[in-house]
C-alpha cells in the first residue's frame, strides 16, 4: 500500500506502472535479474481518495467504515495505491515489489506492506480448489465461481470508466491460534459450520453442497449453529451477492490472516461484516490490525494503458 505525493499526475504514473507490469510478467524486465517470472500476477488498485478526485459517485470512492475488534494504527488504514503481487516462486515477489517501487520513484511513499502465503490446494469440485487457512479449515469454497456469477457479483458492469474492474477489501487479522486450538474439533467445527477435515457443511452433503440452514437435530437445534460463521456470512442471510475471497496465512507482525475479498458492490463486504459483528462465533478469535479498500482498475494492454479510462 502506498500514498501519492500531492500534485503527482496519476494517469502517467499508472500507465508507467502498467508498462512495468507487462515487462515484468513477460520476463523481459532487467530488474528481474534474470529470474523467470513464472505465474507472476500483479493487481493494481486505487484508493478512495484518488477515486473521489475523479468522481465521488464512482464505486470505490467511499472509505470503509470502522467495525468492531479493530486495533488499527493510522498508518495501517487505507492508502492511495494497492500493488498486490502474487507468484508461485516466493523469491520473485520482493524483487517485483522493488522494481515497481523503483518505477514509481519519489512519487509514492510506502504506507504498509504485508506478505502472506496460501496453503496447498484441496479439490472442491471439478473446476475449483481451495487451500486450508491457519485455523485448519478449507477456505474459499463459496464464491462467484461461474462466469454468470462473476458477471453478476464480481466485475463492475459500469459506469464506463470502471467497467471490467472490481472492488477489493483487505483486512489483516491477528488470530488467537492458541485459544482456538484448545477447542474440541466439534467446537471448532461449530464456529465455522463445516467439518474441519472435509469442508462438508454440518448439514451434510458434499463439500460443494449448499448448506441447509434450516436443518435441525431431532431435538430441534440447528445443525449449523445460529452463530456459525457460515450462517452469519451466508449471502442469502445477509441479502448480498457473492464475494471472491482469497486469504493468505501470515506470521508477522503476528500469526493470522490477510483477508482479501473482491466484489462489485462494497455493501457485499460491509453488510456481511456488520452481520458478523452482531454475533459471529469466529470474530472473538480475531483482531483486525489493517484495513483498506481499493478500486481495482480494468484490464490493460499496450494500446490501452492502465488507468487510462479514469485518469486522462
Ligand atoms: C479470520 C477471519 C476469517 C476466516 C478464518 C474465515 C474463514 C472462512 C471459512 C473456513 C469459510 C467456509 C468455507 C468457504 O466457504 O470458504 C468461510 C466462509 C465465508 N466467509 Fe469467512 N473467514 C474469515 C473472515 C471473513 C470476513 C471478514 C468475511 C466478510 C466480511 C467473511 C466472509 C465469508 C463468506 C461470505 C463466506 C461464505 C459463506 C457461505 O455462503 O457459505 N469471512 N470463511
Amino acid at each position: 500500500m502506498t500514498d501519492l505525493d500531492d500534485g503527482v499526475a496519476v494517469g502517467p504514473l499508472l500507465a508507467e506502472l502498467g508498462q512495468a507490469v507487462l515487462t515484468l510478467t513477460a520476463g523481459t524486465d532487467a530488474r528481474l535479474l534474470g529470474l523467470p517470472p513464472g505465474d507472476l500476477t500483479v493487481t493494481i488498485g486505487v484508493g478512495p481518495r484518488l477515486v473521489r478526485m475523479v468522481d465521488p459517485s464512482l464505486p470505490g470512492a467511499a472509505d470503509l467504515p470502522q467495525f468492531s475488534r479493530e486495533q488499527i494504527a493510522p498508518q495501517a488504514r487505507g492508502g492511495d495505491l494497492l500493488i498486490q503481487i502474487c507468484a508461485g516462486d516466493a523469491l520473485v515477489v520482493p524483487i517485483v515489489a522493488a522494481a515497481l517501487l523503483d518505477q514509481a520513484g519519489d512519487r509514492v511513499r510506502e504506507r504498509w506492506r504485508q506478505s502472506g502465503r496460501r496453503g496447498s490446494n484441496v479439490p472442491v469440485d471439478q473446476s475449483l480448489t481451495a487451500p486450508r487457512n491457519p485455523l485448519g479449515f478449507i477456505d474459499g469454497i463459496v464464491g462467484p465461481h461461474t462466469t454468470a456469477q462473476e458477471q453478476r457479483d464480481l466485475w463492475l458492469a459500469g459506469p464506463a470508466p470502471v467497467a471490467g474492474g472490481t472492488i477489493a477489501v483487505l483486512r489483516r487479522m491477528e488470530l488467537d491460534l492458541p485459544r482456538f486450538a484448545t477447542l474440541s474439533v466439534a467446537d471448532q467445527e461449530a464456529v465455522f459450520g463445516r467439518r474441519r477435515d472435509t469442508g462438508i457443511p454440518l448439514s451434510g452433503g458434499t463439500i460443494a453442497s449448499d448448506p441447509d440452514l434450516g436443518a435441525k437435530t431431532p431435538d430441534g437445534r440447528y445443525l449449523i449453529p445460529a452463530d456459525a460463521h457460515l450462517r452469519r456470512a451466508h449471502s442469502s442471510v445477509v441479502g448480498v451477492g457473492l464475494m471472491l475471497r482469497r486469504s493468505y496465512g501470515i506470521d508477522e507482525p503476528a500469526a493470522g490472516l490477510l483477508f482479501i475479498s473482491f466484489q462489485n458492490d462494497i455493501r457485499t463486504f460491509t453488510n456481511t461484516l456488520t452481520r458478523m459483528d452482531n454475533g459471529d462465533a469466529l470474530l472473538p478469535f480475531t483482531t483486525t490490525t489493517a484495513s483498506a479498500s481499493f478500486l481495482i482498475l480494468p484490464g490493460f494492454d499496450q494500446q490501452h494503458p492502465l488507468g487510462a479510462t479514469l485518469f486522462h
